[in-house]
């Protein structure tokens, strides 16, 4: 089978493909997963980029969806045949987060979906939505499933609701798309208008360019007489938090999400504290939530975006054309 590794010092061109064993028969509790695609985030590009160093050899990438092709002993969920997609976290179930690391994460702690063939615990995966490519599966891991846990597990989201998202990644239109799904009124900031247009074309109700309006929390504040919104997609970190926090309401809610900007600044806390506001980090979301999302995707019929798939042998390629940011919503492999 084919497969992707990653020879450190880590780097793009430090990306190999190469033919690998094939994995054998599923043991009890576990499964054989044909996987057909994987979606590439910010995360992935820090580990194939060298900025998070990994094993010698790591097979990169969180998000795989494929086909499940063999069951070992034990296994109850799933049927040979069945669409599935990966879970962020393998050993986080249900329940409160267990983990503050990635030590468990596929392609970062332990090698991940770059590859055509898996052999995991059932448990590692979740039914992808009926309907759903594999693309669009592998979408949901990361991206599709920070969002949901954001907005609807830690933000109780409600119809009525101002959502602000920063940016046009894949977080960021995940979020755009359930705050829609929900109910909720959206303002959405890019640093480009032609990206602007596109969000107005899904939905979004007021959009801003952070570029040329670099005081974009006040202009949130214009945008909602004064109020704010119930809740902020935080996908830039030290270099946008203080323009969030200008933008939430009292009592509203900050999901710290993203490192964009980079990984540590200035926080104006007496800002936050008078606005009451909650700040709270997050990584992804637990397999529980993940199968929460999918039934709301099925009965929603809401497919995410993708912008472009690339070939497995061209991942190098795919991950340049993240770095030059001029995505809109997801990349992909397919293989
Ligand atoms: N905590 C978690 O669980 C979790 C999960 C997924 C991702 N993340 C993090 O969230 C961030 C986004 O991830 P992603 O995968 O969605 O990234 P991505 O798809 O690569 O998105 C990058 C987009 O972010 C926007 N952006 C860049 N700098 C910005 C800034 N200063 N202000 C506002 N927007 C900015 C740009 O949008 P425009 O071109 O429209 O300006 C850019 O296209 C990353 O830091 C990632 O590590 C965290």
């Amino acid at each position: 089978m084919k497969l992707a590794t990653l020879a450190q010092p880590g780097g793009l061109d430090q990306l190999r493909i190469t033919d690998g064993p094939e994995p054998g028969e599923p043991g009890p509790g576990e499964v054989r997963v044909r996987i057909h695609a994987s979606s590439l985030n910010f995360h992935d590009y820090s580990v194939v980029s060298g900025r998070i160093p990994t094993d010698d050899g790591r097979i990169p990438m969180s998000d795989g969806a494929g086909v499940v092709e063999a069951v070992g002993d034990d296994v109850s969920d799933f049927r040979v045949g069945d669409h599935v997609v990966s879970t962020f976290f393998p050993e986080w179930l249900n329940g409160p987060a267990p983990i503050a690391n990635f030590s468990t994460t596929p392609g970062d702690g332990v090698d991940g979906y770059a590859r055509e063939q898996v052999v995991a615990p059932a448990r590692a995966f979740t039914l992808a939505p009926a309907g759903y490519s594999h693309a669009e599966a592998a979408t949901l891991t990361t991206a599709g499933l920070t969002a949901w846990r954001a907005l609807v597990v830690n933000g109780s989201l409600k119809a009525g609701d101002t959502v602000l998202t920063l940016g046009t990644g894949g977080v960021s239109i995940f979020a755009l798309q359930f705050a829609r799904m929900m109910g909720a009124r959206v303002i959405s900031t890019s640093s480009s208008d032609a990206k602007l247009e596109q969000l107005r074309k899904m939905g979004a109700d007021e959009t801003i360019n952070y570029k040329s309006t670099p005081a974009w929390g006040q202009r949130v504040l214009e945008l909602t007489g004064g109020r704010g919104v119930d809740h902020v997609i935080e996908v830039g970190g030290p270099g946008t938090l203080p323009e969030s926090i200008d933008a939430v309401s009292i009592g509203g809610h900050i999901s710290l999400i993203g490192v964009l900007t980079g990984r540590a600044g200035e926080v104006p806390t007496a800002k936050l504290m008078a606005k009451q506001a909650r700040l709270q980090g997050l990584i992804v979301g637990s397999r529980a939530q993940q199968q929460d999302m999918v039934r709301a995707l099925e009965v929603n019929d809401l497919h995410p975006v993708i912008d472009r798939s690339f070939p497995l042998a061209e991942i190098a390629d795919a991950f340049r054309y993240e770095e030059a940011g001029k995505h809109f919503g997801k990349i992909c492999l397919e293989f």
